[in-house]
């Protein structure tokens, strides 16, 4: 029987050397590693602060989160969601990618400044916050641009 998938989501912070060019360098090396581990998530970058849902089998997520917390470009990493899936919700995506710069009243309401609403240590809100930011992910990175 195929492994368990589990979905993790954790928020950090960028550390201040962090720019452009280290996010590019960094999508391009995750979405070939992930590629090959059948991984798939997607990544928020706005202002200093990374959200990212990680999915797939759950000894490669739970592997990979663990190498992510040791990574010296962010800190603070705090792990929101920890859940087994039966199916994926990123599955067209090795690593998606938003950074969040559109106006924003794109975003889904209570996403406007911050993953505040995300981070709050509140299960239910981090839960349903989570939910609506998918629901947003999925439905902008479908249409071609
Ligand atoms: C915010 C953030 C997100 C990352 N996401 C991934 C990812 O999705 N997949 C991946 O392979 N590495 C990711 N990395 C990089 C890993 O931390 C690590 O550098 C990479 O897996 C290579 O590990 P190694 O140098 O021990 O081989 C991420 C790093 C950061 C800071």
């Amino acid at each position: 029987m195929a492994e368990r998938l589990r979905s993790m989501t954790y928020s950090s912070t960028a550390v201040s050397t962090f720019g452009a060019k280290e996010l590019a360098d960094l999508l391009t090396s995750s979405r070939a590693a992930n590629l090959a581990r059948d991984l798939s998530g997607m990544l928020l970058f706005r202002g200093d602060r990374f959200l990212q849902v990680l999915e797939g089998p759950e000894s490669l997520v739970r592997e990979l989160v663990g190498r992510i917390r040791r990574d010296p470009r962010h800190r603070d990493m705090r792990v929101l969601v920890d859940e087994e899936i039966d199916e994926r919700r990123f599955a067209d995506w090795t690593m998606g990618y938003e950074t969040l710069e559109v106006p924003r009243k794109a975003a889904p309401e209570g996403f406007r400044d911050s993953f505040d609403d995300l981070d709050s240590g509140d299960d239910t809100v981090t839960a349903r916050a989570l939910r609506e930011l998918t629901v947003w992910f999925r439905a902008r990175s479908a249409k071609p641009r």
